[in-house]
């Protein structure tokens, strides 16, 4: 693209971009048992994106191809309230590094254009050493709005992570305790004071033949304390073991810090976290499965009274990989039941340069290759659902109640009129539900329950007589997710959505066994909330 053509496209981007401004959160964060709260003690959920900064180029991604600021107002703009920005160690503790310049960092590694986009787009960016640059991306972030979590990715710029490339674990060859947390405390203090910094990863996927529980203690309690002492204000978040998957050793022992209010644990989860596994077995089976697992390795954290922070988690937003596409329904499940805070993998739509290829394409972006569009707008949709808290202190808090989720949508269940039919809306306009102990699913506050009619008359209604068995609600297969009841004349059918967005029965479908059916039509989570009802 010519040079005068890019500025132009800039600047009508620039122009369609709206500054959606919402309520500032009174920072610095800290916790409430297993909430994020503000200084006024209200729940502040994050709802994050990973901007990677920690690749061989020591920038963050897509200067070339946007200016900072609308790249900032377009995190702010599709409903994203925080950015996970990655670091190298390196940059905090080689200061030939740190000064190294924009341009000399992009010419040793032969980025010509990138040069030429950066030149365009972010003019007052080139000329500056990297450390300077990275600390405009936090400053423009923090203009518009958005919250940042410094996350110390590896050691050595570049591509992570794999087992084996010396910056898995404490006493590696790129990884010394020592020099990590001279690194960290280096960062704390550059930050101390720029409010919209809340937090700091300590270190991103611990892994590798090095791994134990113990030096995990050791280390990440020093590393907490350092950071602590450094910038008291920032929330200080702990990644377990294996590519941080495992937190399971918490089970036993806590973290023995000497600050309370700050401490945070950080999961990650992706289909090939499992691999083999999606694409394998049957859908429910496998989610049932590995959301045990997940609670177990993870989740478990929450009813401890620990915040836990998904930090990475993601999917492949053309919808070819089968695997991911199984996986995201799933835990979209889990995100929501947990009500957890999280950070999608990722915010780059393309790279300067990864892992040897000059202009990458990132599939797994939320942008495009030209940071223009959404890659896939429905999958922002679908994230919506998630992005605003069911639960957790609140000035508008109300007496609990239940939403019904569907996470194929990220949806929830509502009426269209008084007494129905049911259709799937914005969450925010849910309809409060109770499941009582007979299985009834009631419209709270009212006598109305959730009934299937006859058979092949497929849009459960509204009624007040909920003793009969279409009355009932059970939640059945491994993934507890089919919502099923009987019919009047006596078949078992499932919840389902039909193709104009209503809430239908059906036949049950893929319950167990085959592992070529796909049931997330019928998925549906019963989900704990608190949020005031505007409806
Ligand atoms: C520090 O950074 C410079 C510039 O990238 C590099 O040449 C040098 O090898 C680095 N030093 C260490 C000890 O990593
Ligand atoms: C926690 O650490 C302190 C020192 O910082 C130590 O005195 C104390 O015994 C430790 N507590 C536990 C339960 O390990
Ligand atoms: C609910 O959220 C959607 C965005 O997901 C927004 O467009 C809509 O205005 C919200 N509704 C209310 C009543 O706040």
């Amino acid at each position: 693209m010519g040079k005068v053509i890019l500025l132009s496209f800039v600047a009508l981007v620039a122009v369609l971009v709206t500054c959606q401004t919402k309520p500032v959160v009174g920072l610095p964060l800290s916790t409430n048992s297993r909430w994020i709260v503000d200084e006024r003690g209200q729940r502040v959920k994050l709802a994050c994106l990973n901007w990677v900064s920690h690749t061989n180029t020591v920038l963050a991604e897509g200067l070339n191809k946007q200016p900072v600021d609308v790249i900032s107002k377009r995190i702010r703009s599709m409903g994203f309230n925080c950015v996970r920005l990655t670091w190298p160690l390196d940059l905090a503790t080689n200061d030939s590094l740190a000064s190294l310049t924009v341009r000399k960092s992009l010419q040793n590694l032969g980025l010509i254009e990138s040069i030429a986009g950066i030149e365009a787009n972010n003019p007052s960016i080139i000329d500056l050493p990297l450390i300077k640059a990275f600390q405009a991306v936090v400053t423009s972030l923090g203009d518009n709005n958005v919250m940042a979590i410094l996350d110390n990715h590896l050691t050595k710029p570049g591509w992570c992570c794999s087992r084996t490339d010396g910056n898995g674990f404490f006493g590696d060859i790129y990884f010394d305790p020592n020099v990590w947390i001279k690194g960290l405390t280096h960062m704390a203090t550059l930050f101390n004071g720029v409010t919209n910094v809340v937090g700091m990863s300590l270190r991103n996927e611990l892994r590798g033949a090095r791994e134990n529980v113990d030096d995990w203690y050791k280390y990440m309690q020093r590393g907490a304390e350092a950071v602590h002492a450094a910038n008291p204000n920032v929330l200080t978040i702990l990644s377990g073991l294996n590519f941080d998957h495992d937190l399971s050793f918490l089970h036993n022992k806590q973290v023995n810090l000497t600050y309370t209010g700050k401490l945070v644990f950080e999961g990650h989860w992706y289909s090939f976290t499992d691999p083999n596994t999606w694409d394998t077995g049957n859908v429910n089976d496998v989610c049932g499965r590995l959301t045990k697992n997940m609670m177990n390795l993870q989740g478990f954290l929450v009813g401890q009274g620990w915040p836990l922070f998904m930090s990475e988690f993601g999917w492949d937003g053309r919808g070819t990989d089968l695997s991911d596409n199984r996986y995201i329904n799933c835990f979209m499940a889990y995100a929501a039941e947990l009500d957890l805070d999280w950070a999608l993998w990722e915010l780059a739509g393309s790279y300067y340069y990864r892992s040897g290829v000059i202009g990458l394409n990132e599939v797994y972006g939320i942008l495009d290759y030209n940071w223009c569009h959404t890659r896939n707008p429905s999958f922002l949709k679908k994230l919506s659902g998630i992005q605003s808290p069911f639960q957790g202190p609140s000035a508008s808090e109300t007496t609990p109640y239940k939403v019904i989720f569907h996470p194929l949508t990220g949806q929830c269940v509502l009426r269209k009129t008084p007494l129905g039919p049911l259709t799937l809306g914005p969450c925010n306009e849910s309809e409060a539900w109770n499941y009582t102990p007979e299985n009834n699913l009631r419209l709270k506050g009212t006598y109305f329950c959730l009934q299937t009619q006859e058979f092949g008359k497929p849009l459960p209604r509204l009624g007040v007589l909920c003793l009969g068995p279409n009355s009932k609600w059970d939640m059945i297969s491994d993934s507890k997710m089919h919502l099923s009841s009987t019919t009047i004349d006596g078949s078992v059918v499932c919840l389902d959505v039909d193709s104009n967005n209503n809430i239908v029965t059906n036949t049950c479908k893929c319950l167990s066994g085959d592992a070529k059916c796909e049931p997330a039509s019928q998925w549906f989570k019963l989900v704990d909330s608190t949020r005031s009802l505007i409806r």
